[in-house]
């Protein structure tokens, strides 16, 4: 059945997906949930020095794509391997925060002051997390404030970047994790991005909407923040018993070639349970599929650095 054509992602077409055939066969142990042959990315060597970080905005306009749960997890993955990670909850819903086991509703001093108050530092915000080398910028219902807040004044977009600036030096990695929208907070954490990385639902509608986020990715590129580049696509809730959750993994493939990490997350219950948990899934059930697919992804996103 040919669908109609897609005026927000004009290269989609999405109508080809049904049997892809490059969907993969799942008993072909050389190729991985990709369709691609398995590449293995080595255990990191340790650092002994740090900084200055690498800047990712975790960034999708769709909601529930798994944006949090990829900050919280790839940040512990890369703490795990002795860097040093500072994650940013620029989400005024504040699950970032919470599910690192922060009382978010009841903290003095949120990102929201770090934006707003120029006397208030990144230093004043800070808070230590229960995993080693991971520290956090908190976020609340009071950040909701700050997009109209923003809109007057100077130099709007790049009030975050100033505000993170001070602490460059000391991390490997500052995950931010946005909220779900392009809004004036999104584009300040892709203002100040090195990388952006698109957590990305494997099925069928996920698929839409993955142009304009390119779209206003390239727009900040050019006006705002020209070293932006693109960290990569992760596909998360996948499921490779069914034939659909492969016709979409071949068809991001197919369009988004090696922007798609090797690293696959798949759909299992145990994500809803860590956020009630309030810790990564890496601490609280280290030897889950959960737990490993995020450490998979913390060594390509390091090996990216080759
Ligand atoms: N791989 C997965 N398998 C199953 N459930 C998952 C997976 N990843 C995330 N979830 C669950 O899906 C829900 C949405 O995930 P998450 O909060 O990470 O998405 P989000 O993109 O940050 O959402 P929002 O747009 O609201 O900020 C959560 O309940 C989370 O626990
Ligand atoms: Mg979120």
């Amino acid at each position: 059945m040919a669908a109609a054509p897609d005026a927000e992602n004009p290269g989609l077409d999405l109508g080809e997906l049904a049997h892809h055939p490059a969907a993969r066969d799942p008993h072909d142990d050389s190729l991985d949930a990709t369709g691609r042959p398995r590449v293995e990315f080595p255990e990191p060597t340790p650092k002994t020095t740090h900084g200055p970080a690498r800047v990712i905005a975790v960034c999708n306009q769709k909601g529930g794509v798994g944006k949090t749960t990829t900050t919280i997890n790839l940040g512990a993955s890369l703490a795990s391997y002795g860097r040093r990670v500072l994650l940013v909850d620029l989400d005024p819903q504040g699950a970032l925060s919470a599910g690192l086991g922060v009382a978010h509703h009841e903290l003095e001093l949120t990102v929201h002051n770090l934006l707003m108050e120029s006397r208030i530092s990144a230093d004043d915000v800070l808070l230590r997390t229960r995993v080693d080398g991971l520290d956090l910028l908190p976020s609340n219902i009071d950040l909701s404030a700050a997009e109209i807040q923003l809109v007057n004044e100077v130099g709007r977009e790049q009030t975050l970047g100033r505000a993170l600036y001070p602490v460059l030096d000391r991390y490997d990695y500052i995950l931010i994790d946005c909220q779900p929208s392009l809004g004036l907070l999104t584009v300040n954490a892709l203002a100040c991005a090195d990388q952006v990385l698109i957590p990305m639902e494997c099925e069928y509608f996920a698929l839409r909407g993955l142009a304009l986020l390119t779209d206003t990715v390239d727009k900040v590129k050019d006006r705002l923040n020209p070293r932006l580049g693109m960290a990569g696509i992760v596909v998360t809730m996948f499921d490779s018993r069914t034939l659909h959750s492969r016709d979409v993994m071949a068809r991001v493939v197919e369009v988004f070639g090696d922007a798609v990490y090797h690293s696959v997350i798949s759909r299992t219950v145990r994500f809803p349970e860590t956020s009630v948990a309030g810790e990564p899934i890496t601490s609280w059930a280290p030897k889950s599929s959960g737990a490993t697919a995020y450490r998979a992804l913390a060594r390509e996103v390091i090996a990216q650095e080759k």
